[in-house]
């Protein structure tokens, strides 16, 4: 049996959590869009064709924000191929999925889908292929009131009111020779920088994000974001970082380890934002957007899967990367969120990659039915629970070996507290042994358990179970059970099954006094 101790004190604030930490993403890629989110011919379809199953489990995910239309998609993508009455928008190649795209789902469509999801959209635009002129003419088309061409054809299209969307991606991963129009970091700074100044002569309330490393093994990680802030920085908010991990030949310490790799990667990009602010002078923040971050296994894509860009086939929304996640990458994946939220005082959001049948939380059959996966899970609970600020929170346990990353804590966690309530998030990365754990909550003190709950295998299961359309159950969060509050409300002791997720909700004490205090204050 192995133990940890975990110490936490309300005065201990790393930063505020933003709901913008719990974005996601939806790409014109495979089936995320069409037969995803989009399937006029299902039986859930409501008036705009979209999935309202798909919906609903949207709306139980919890996303704040989504990124769209890609992605290695928006590379090639021509922005006014997808507005304008259905029937006139032309069938384009799409080169970066080697797809047909028919652009039956555009803009207004996408933003109509984000208003019934209650989510804001994070747009993205194309220098791949375009530059500053595309890039401001769909600002333009989108965020500018009326009395323009380019605004009055938006409302002649349907949308009287600007779409007002205040987040816009200066491209994607055009650090990789697989983007369509990949750049070196000159090319690309200069173009960013030049896109950014005329993008905020149209709209100055935008904010923008630079596009940092696809990840931490680019060749280039490092000089690029170094280059890229050199000609960005006055006029960038964020600068990008995309994450993705899997297991590799077995290695599951490694990858059960994955979060110390993006805390690394975290404090790695952030060392580099402040060098380059300090050596301009520059007296603002620029924060880190991990726009793409999940668990993906690249290494069976590029070798198993059937797709197109390996078949050379053109087909409509291909089953592109439809990864069926376990109990393992659950785990993986409620880690990956501590470590966002551990890293909040530099994460200015971040986006769950992606949300719909593309290595997606959410599921969906054409014709068929909807399904959460196993990473459906952390997240929900996760968005729905982490409130007021990160603590930083003491940890004292065992250490397991690992390849990738050495020594690494059994215990990974995050604990957000507000006036109401204290909230742990919990890893045991153990395989085998259960974890005691002791709370020292002399700095927080709670009155109750309000709710325990935990991913693990299920008895008849192993830690390769997932969800399936047959068996869309398989793994859900189950009450942790050995869980004791003192009765003074400063110690907690918990039983963290082995290889598991948990999350356990605290009524602070005194929240009622807290709250009345806060309330007379601002009286
Ligand atoms: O999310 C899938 C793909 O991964 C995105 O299109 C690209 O940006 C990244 O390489």
């Amino acid at each position: 049996m192995a133990t940890a101790r975990l110490r936490i004190d309300r005065t201990e604030i790393v930063a505020p959590v933003s709901a913008r930490l719990f974005g996601s993403f939806v790409e014109h890629m495979g089936r995320s869009v069409y037969t995803g989110i989009y399937e006029p011919e299902h039986p859930t379809a409501n008036f705009d064709g979209f999935r309202q199953d798909v919906l609903d489990l949207v709306r139980e995910l919890g996303p704040s924000i989504i990124r769209y239309p890609g992605g290695n998609f928006v590379s090639g993508f021509r922005w006014e191929d997808s507005v304008g009455p259905r029937g006139e928008r032309p069938v384009r190649l799409d080169l970066a999925w080697h797809s047909i795209e028919t652009n039956q789902v555009g803009l207004h469509e996408f933003a109509d889908w984000a208003d019934q999801a209650g989510v804001e959209i994070m747009q993205a635009v194309n220098l791949g292929t375009r530059g500053i002129e595309d890039a401001a003419a769909l600002l333009e088309y989108s965020n500018h009131p009326a009395g323009t061409a380019l605004s009055d054809a938006r409302r002649a299209d349907g949308r009287a009111e600007p779409f007002g969307i205040t987040l816009w991606c200066l491209g994607n991963e055009m650090d990789g020779p697989w983007q369509i129009g990949h750049k070196t970091a000159e090319e690309y700074g200069r173009l960013a920088a030049e896109t950014a100044r005329v993008m905020k002569w149209v709209d100055p309330t935008i904010e923008l994000v630079a596009a940092g490393s696809s990840n931490a093994e680019m060749p280039t990680f490092g000089s690029w974001e170094r280059t890229v802030l050199e000609h960005t920085a006055e006029l960038v908010e964020h600068i990008s970082l995309h994450a993705y991990y899997e297991e590799l030949d077995g290695d599951v310490d490694s990858f059960l380890a994955s979060a110390v790799g993006l805390d690394r990667y975290i404090g790695a990009v952030a060392a580099i934002i402040d060098d380059v602010l300090e050596s301009k002078n520059l007296d603002k923040t620029i924060g880190i957007s991990v726009d793409e971050w999940n668990v993906w296994y690249q290494t069976r894509f590029n070798t198993v899967d059937k797709h197109p860009l390996l078949t050379g086939d053109w087909v409509e929304h291909p089953r592109i990367i439809e990864d069926e996640y376990s109990v393992t990458d659950a785990v993986v994946v409620g880690s990956l969120l501590n470590s966002l939220l551990r890293n909040a005082d530099r994460v200015s959001m971040a986006n769950l990659a992606q949300l719909v049948n593309v290595i997606a939380p959410i599921r969906s059959e054409p014709g068929g039915p909807a399904w959460r996966q196993t990473t459906f899970h952390p997240f929900a609970l996760t968005a729905a629970a982490a409130r007021g600020n990160v603590l930083r929170a003491e940890v004292d346990c065992e250490r397991v070996d690992t390849v990738r990353y050495g020594a690494v804590d059994l215990l990974d966690v995050a604990v957000t507290a507000d006036d109401a309530d204290v909230v742990l998030f919990l890893v045991n990365r153990s395989l085998t042994e259960p974890l005691t754990l002791s709370v020292d909550l002399t700095g927080a003190p709670a009155d109750s358990v309000l709710a325990a709950q935990s991913i693990h295998a299920p008895a008849d299961g192993d830690r390769f179970t997932s969800n399936t359309e047959v068996h869309p159950d398989a793994v859900v969060p189950v009450a942790l059970t050995g869980v004791t509050l003192s009765g003074d409300g400063r110690h907690l002791q918990a039983e963290l099954p082995p290889l598991s997720w948990s999350i356990v909700r605290l009524r602070a004490r005194d929240a009622g006094v807290m709250r009345e205090a806060k309330e007379n204050n601002r009286g």
